[in-house]
């Protein structure tokens, strides 16, 4: 019989944009105050993209140390899965750029489920490995959704924030990666949780811009009812199915999008609140980056030790739900390594950043200068 085969979590890798904006930023700009943003939320500020940012140059920031921590090169990689609904453009899918800036020589996808993508996006990457197709993947979560924000609504612009998170799964015969997954999607709720115009029917033009169609528009009480049951139902059954009790999970990783929405589904769960991670405060929701970044953090804040089982849980438009309990690998999480990763990864983002913009400034330099020289001769 051949060795069982696991998909273990080897490498990490995040990226948080520059620019912070804060509640006191917030009010400012709509009707609101950091008093109820805090209440309602426990966000107190999250991060925007700047300038240089773009939905691929973040992905690849949060890749690059990923794959090195993973032992690998990008040429290593047999797949890449990036979640996102904040594509550079709708056309061409942004894993084929982020395949080309990594130098990767592999088939990428894009994978669309809201919030929920990258959980949805982890479980596909350990089936290839499972299935024995593959034995290097990079499943990233990337999400510039201050693009479809709109900055009068003050019931949704408060909540979102950018990021980039990534991991690299490998091949291995010790226990370890997803032990239990379940997938969920209930599209009669579309409508709480839409843009409405943008896309094939009802593509933008001027009425759509006028009546603010191509903005993020959410039934909040429809989405937090919805996403209660979600949390605490189906990390109740995927920990279940991986024949575990809640006591066993050493950490439950929520998406963060709303600390009432995490305290709720522990006390559903009858786990003390500890036990949840939280990093809401400072991201609000980064949609399918939320939770590999609030892992990443969790890894670099020793929060997960090797053997530890954890379970994550994610929701979102659709609506989408999706809930996995994976076992970190024996070894790659030692505190030292930890430590040595956390600074490392940071550096290799912001490395990986300037060879972006490098790349990207290279690219133009011929536009540039052809417009600068037609502009001499009209003079
Ligand atoms: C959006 C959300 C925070 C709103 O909280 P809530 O307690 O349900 O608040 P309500 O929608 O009932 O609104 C209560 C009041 O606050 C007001 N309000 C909404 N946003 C506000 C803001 N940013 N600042 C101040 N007041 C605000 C509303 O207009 C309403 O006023 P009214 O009573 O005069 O009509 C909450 O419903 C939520 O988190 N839902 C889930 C959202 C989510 O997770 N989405 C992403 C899924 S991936």
């Amino acid at each position: 019989m051949p060795p069982e085969r696991y998909a273990k979590i080897a490498g990490w890798g995040k990226y948080v944009p520059e620019r912070v904006l804060t509640n006191a930023d917030l009010e400012k700009m709509v009707d609101t105050s950091d008093e109820w943003i805090t209440q309602r939320t426990g966000i107190k500020e999250r991060h925007l993209r700047t300038e240089k940012d773009t939905n691929s140059s973040m992905a690849v920031a949060a890749s690059i140390p990923a794959i090195e921590m993973a032992g690998l090169t990008a040429k290593d990689l047999d797949l890449i899965i990036v979640a996102t609904s904040s594509p550079d453009y709708l056309l061409p899918p942004v894993s084929s750029q982020i395949q080309h800036m990594l130098g990767a020589e592999c088939g990428a996808f894009q994978l669309g489920a809201g919030c929920s993508g990258w959980v949805y996006a982890l479980t596909t990457a350990d089936q290839f490995i499972k299935a024995g197709g593959y034995n290097n993947i990079l499943v990233v979560g990337v999400e510039i959704i201050s693009f479809a924000l709109d900055y009068t609504d003050r019931t949704t612009c408060v909540l979102f924030g950018d990021a980039a998170a990534a991991v690299v799964l490998t091949a291995t015969d010790q226990p370890s990666g997803v032990l239990a997954f379940e997938l969920g999607s209930d599209g009669s709720g579309a409508e709480a949780l839409i843009v409405p115009a943008a896309g094939s029917t009802k593509p933008i033009d001027f009425e759509g811009i006028e009546n603010r169609e191509n903005f993020i528009r959410m039934d909040g009480q429809t989405v937090f009812k919805f996403a209660t049951r979600a949390v605490a139902g189906s990390l109740k059954r995927v920990v279940s199915q991986a024949g575990l009790l809640p006591d066993d999970i050493a950490l439950f990783i929520p998406h963060q999008a709303n600390a009432r929405i995490i305290e709720a589904g522990a006390k559903l769960l009858r786990q003390p609140l500890d036990k949840f991670y939280v990093n809401v405060h400072k991201y609000g929701n980064t949609s399918a980056a939320s939770v590999p970044l609030a892992m990443v953090e969790a890894i670099e804040e020793g929060r997960l030790k090797p053997g530890d089982k954890v379970a994550m849980v994610a929701f979102g438009a659709g609506l989408t739900w999706a809930a996995v309990v994976v076992q970190m690998g024996e070894g790659e999480i030692s505190p030292a390594h930890t430590l040595f990763s956390a600074g490392r990864a940071a550096y290799l983002a912001k490395k990986a950043q300037n060879r972006v913009l490098d790349g990207v400034q290279a690219a133009l330099l011929p536009l540039y200068t052809w417009r600068h020289k037609s502009r001499k001769r009209r003079k």
